[in-house]
C-alpha cells in the first residue's frame, strides 16, 4: 500500500470548496509523458497554481501506472526544487471504469479517482460509485462520479451521442453515493472534433459551436448549493495550432472544440474542475511537426521534445490565467 500523503500529493476536497467559493476552477490536465508532466509542474508553479494531474486507462497502459506514479512524486519534489515550498497537486485517476481499477489506484498512490458508470443504468451507477466511495474515503482518497453522458469518442472513452444530466436526479445521486464531486453534462465532449461544422454557426468566417447549457449547470447549482461540479471535454482545440499541424504535413479537419469564453463563464460558477487533454496533445504536436519540417536532420528526440514542451507549459499557463483563474490560488505560496 502506496499512501498518497507519503508521496507529499493532497486530495481534491479543500482546493474545490476554494475553487467554489471563489469563483475559479481547477485545471485537470491529462499526462501521458515525462515532458507533460514538467510543461505542468512549470505551468502551475510559474503561476502559483494547485493543479490536477489525471490518468486515464489509456495513460497506464501506455506507460505503466507505477512510472506515471513516480512521476507524480517527482512532480512533488520538482515543483519544490523550481521554488514552490507548498504545492497543491493532485493524482486523479481519470475515467475509472470498474471499482477494481480505482482500487488498484487507491492501494497505489492516488489521491482522487474517477469511477465513470455514467454509461451504467441509474442504479447500478449509484451502487458502483458508492462502492468505491467507501473504499476511497477510508484512505481519505476523494471520489469523481458521474451523471449524464458525453457525445464523442476516444481511444477508452467513448459515447455515441450525448443525454445531459437531469437535474432531478442530482441531489439523489450525490447523497446516495457520498461522491466528493459530480461530473455532469451540458454540451461539452471528448477529443478534438467536438461538433459537426453543420452545427456550427459561420460567424466572421469562424465556425461557433452551439453554446453549453448553462440553464441545466444553473439549475444543479440549485440543487446542489456549493457542490463541486465537474467539465470533462473541455478542449478548446486552437485554431493556430490546427493550421500549423496541417501546415506541417497533418491533416486535422473540422478539428472544433468550445470556445474558452464559455469555460470562462463556467469557472465562474459551482464548476471547480475542468478536464483538457486534446489541447496538450495538439500543442505537443503541432510543435513537434514545426521543429521537425524545419530541421530535417534532427533525430535527438530532445530536439523536438524541448520545443513541444514549450509549447504545452505556455497553452497550460494561458489556461490557468486566462481561462480558469487558479493563478496566484495556492492556500500557502
Ligand atoms: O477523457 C479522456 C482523456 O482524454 C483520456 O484519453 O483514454 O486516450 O488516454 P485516453
Ligand atoms: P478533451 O478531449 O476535451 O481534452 O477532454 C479531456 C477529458 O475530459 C479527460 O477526462
Ligand atoms: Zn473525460
Amino acid at each position: 500500500m502506496v499512501n498518497y500523503k507519503d508521496l507529499g500529493l493532497v486530495n481534491t476536497r479543500e482546493m474545490f470548496k476554494r475553487a467554489v467559493a471563489g469563483g475559479y476552477a481547477i485545471p485537470a490536465f491529462n499526462f501521458n509523458t515525462m515532458e507533460q508532466m514538467q510543461a505542468i509542474v512549470m505551468a502551475a508553479v510559474e503561476t502559483k497554481s494547485p493543479v490536477i494531474m489525471q490518468v486515464s486507462k489509456g495513460a497506464r497502459n501506455y506507460a505503466n501506472g507505477t512510472i506515471l506514479r513516480n512521476l507524480a512524486k517527482g512532480a512533488v519534489e520538482y515543483a519544490k526544487e523550481l521554488g514552490c515550498e507548498h504545492p497543491e497537486i493532485v493524482l486523479h485517476l481519470d475515467h475509472g471504469d470498474t471499482f477494481e481499477l480505482c482500487k488498484e489506484c487507491i492501494d497505489n498512490g492516488f489521491s482522487s479517482v474517477m469511477i465513470d458508470g455514467s454509461h451504467l443504468p441509474y442504479e447500478e451507477n449509484i451502487a458502483l460509485a458508492k462502492k468505491v466511495v467507501d473504499y476511497a474515503h477510508q484512505f481519505d482518497v476523494t471520489v469523481e462520479a458521474e451523471l449524464g453522458v458525453l457525445a464523442g469518442v476516444e481511444d477508452e472513452v467513448s459515447a455515441a451521442e450525448s443525454h445531459y444530466t437531469k437535474p432531478e436526479e442530482v441531489i439523489d445521486f450525490s447523497t446516495r453515493t457520498g461522491c466528493d464531486s459530480l461530473a455532469i453534462s451540458i454540451g461539452t465532449s471528448h477529443g478534438a472534433h467536438k461538433f459537426t461544422p453543420e452545427q456550427c454557426t459561420l460567424v466572421n468566417g469562424v465556425l461557433v459551436p452551439p453554446p453549453l447549457a448553462f440553464d441545466i449547470l444553473h439549475e444543479i447549482e440549485k440543487k446542489l448549493p456549493g457542490f463541486p461540479i465537474v467539465l470533462h471535454g473541455s478542449s478548446s482545440v486552437p485554431m493556430d495550432e490546427v493550421n500549423t499541424i496541417n501546415q506541417y504535413g497533418g491533416h486535422l479537419e473540422a478539428a472544433i472544440g468550445i470556445p474558452e469564453e464559455q469555460l470562462r463563464e463556467a469557472s465562474k460558477s459551482a464548476v471547480c474542475k475542468i478536464n483538457i487533454d486534446s489541447d496538450s496533445r495538439l500543442a505537443m504536436t503541432a510543435a513537434i511537426r514545426k521543429h521537425l519540417a524545419e530541421h530535417p536532420g534532427d533525430f535527438d528526440p530532445r530536439q523536438y521534445l524541448k520545443p513541444a514542451r514549450e509549447n504545452m507549459k505556455k497553452m497550460y499557463i494561458h489556461k490557468i490565467v486566462n481561462v480558469l483563474g487558479s493563478d496566484g490560488k495556492l492556500a500557502q505560496c
